[in-house]
């Protein structure tokens, strides 16, 4: 993720999530030691920039790390760039010595749970209510990165 990136992408945030990131907040992670976003940009149009087309944000702590986000423009989802950002994103973070990433993600929400079910994770517990607008409990996924090593 670049800075030049970070208005489209908290503007996306606002539009997919219920609790989004501002623009301040998504900046502070540029300088976080701890944080890692990667960003997918698609074809600029004439006279226009690289639209950005998904991103995802993580933390890590020590071994851990923390999937904050992903998120896909509506109009270029079901075509593998959500699947390669987190793919991408695990290939980056196994060198810093991660070993699990654990995620939180809304019980009705299907099309990212199959995601993170192809992609190998498994449910770890339940966080009851934890959502608001709406209420919904979290399932909290996790995945071990070092049996791919
Ligand atoms: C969840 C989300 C990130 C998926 O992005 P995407 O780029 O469309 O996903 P991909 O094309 O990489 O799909 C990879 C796999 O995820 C699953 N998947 C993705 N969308 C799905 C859907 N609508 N229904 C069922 N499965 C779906 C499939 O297993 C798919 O593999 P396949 O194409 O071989 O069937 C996207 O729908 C999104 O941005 N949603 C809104 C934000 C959100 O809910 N983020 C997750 C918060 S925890």
């Amino acid at each position: 993720m670049q800075e030049s990136q970070i208005p489209q992408i908290a503007a996306l945030d606002a539009a997919n999530f219920s609790a989004p990131w501002d623009e301040a907040s998504i900046r502070g992670e540029l300088e976080n030691p701890l944080a890692l976003w990667l960003a997918a940009e698609g074809e600029a149009a004439e006279g226009e920039e690289r639209p950005i087309l998904g991103y995802v944000g993580s933390q890590s702590c020590f071994e851990d790390a923390d999937i904050l986000n992903v998120c896909v423009r509506p109009e270029a989802r079901r075509q593998g760039l959500a699947e390669a950002l987190m793919r991408e994103l695990e290939r980056r973070l196994i060198p810093k010595g991660i070993e699990t990433i654990t995620l939180e993600v809304r019980a009705s929400n299907l099309p990212a749970i199959r995601l993170y079910e192809k992609l190998g994770y498994s449910q770890v517990g339940t966080r009851k209510g934890y959502y608001e607008k709406p209420r919904e409990d979290a399932l909290i996924l996790q995945k071990q990165l070092k049996e791919d090593r």
